[in-house]
């Protein structure tokens, strides 16, 4: 399903990426700030636009003996600029009624500055209510301004965990598998060995960026969940994203590669307009059944 494509201009660095990442960082900080008091047409959007998206997956290597997993995939929810708290408020609360088993973040919790998170933690506490508790990994937006750390001792203090190159072993009924959560692959220190030493190859990965799809492979992870891309945020009716955030063309939906699946969602937040056209927001339930249990459904 993937794994030819690839775009001629790496999406991730080079003179382009660097303007492009400037100018993001330019508007998130200093301009849209004092604008968004009297006006936030993204917020009206979410509330309008969110949906969302159920899939069902059978990822080889998955724990036979496991009882069937529900996550429920939140990303790039960009707190900050563009988002109300009380419609964010109302989404978070309507994705809990759904009693997912466990609740991933996949980065980029704010849009500018690490501080953009405060007034939102209340809202976002009820995510580590899920049984086998809220994850969380860095995206390339938590480095923009003030302190990444700051973002992870607030997320620990209502309950969320991140994994910053780091696994975990999560019991669930009468078996368990390991999560694991690597650090961004733009602005962060990704360190698969470091990943990878407690544990060996997480079960479930989140990695904000899905350009490391390849790598998770090669490393022997079943399922990886991401975001980064928005589904492009911006694209014509049947179109391709304008601007690309995946070198591989990962932009929205699932793929697989060998025995590796992969969920990139578009996310929920918006950036460098608080708009989104033709890839609407949204949050992923994913069930996950062993291989041996769902030739059986
Ligand atoms: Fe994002």
């Amino acid at each position: 399903m993937t794994g030819n494509k690839r775009r001629w201009i790496n999406p991730n660095k080079g003179i382009l990426k660097v303007l492009e990442r400037n100018a993001d960082i330019v508007v998130s900080r200093f301009l849209y700030p004092h604008l968004s008091a009297v006006w936030n047409p993204y917020s009206w959007l979410l509330g309008k636009r969110f949906g969302l998206a159920e899939t069902l997956l059978s990822p080889q290597g998955w724990p036979a003996q496991l009882d069937p997993l529900r996550v429920l995939l939140i990303s790039d929810i960009h707190c900050g600029i563009f988002l109300k708290p009380q419609t964010l408020a109302k989404i978070t609360s309507s994705l809990m009624e759904l009693n997912p088993d466990l609740v991933a973040i996949s980065g980029d919790i704010v849009t500018g500055h690490s501080n953009e998170l405060n007034e939102f933690l209340d809202i976002l506490a009820p995510l580590s209510g899920a049984p086998l508790g809220a994850w969380y990994c860095y995206g390339n937006h938590d480095y923009f301004g003030g302190d990444p750390e700051d973002i992870r001792k607030n997320l620990n203090s209502i309950g969320i965990i991140t994994l910053k190159n780091h696994s975990v072993r999560v019991t669930h009924g009468k078996g368990s598998f390991v999560l694991g959560g690597i650090d961004d692959r733009v602005l962060g220190k990704p360190d698969w060995e470091k990943m990878l030493s407690a544990h060996g190859a997480p079960h479930l990965l989140l990695a904000h960026n899905p350009d490391f799809f390849y790598e998770a492979e090669a490393h022997g992870v079943p399922l990886t969940l991401s975001g980064h891309t928005h589904g492009g945020q911006i694209r014509l009716p049947r179109s391709r994203p304008i601007l690309r955030q995946s070198r591989f063309c990962l932009d929205e939906g699932n793929f697989a590669f060998r025995s590796s699946l992969l969920v990139v969602s578009r996310g929920l937040g918006s950036v460098g307009i608080p708009w989104r056209w033709g890839a609407d927001p949204e949050a992923v339930l994913i069930e996950i059944v062993p291989p041996s249990r769902s030739k059986a459904k």
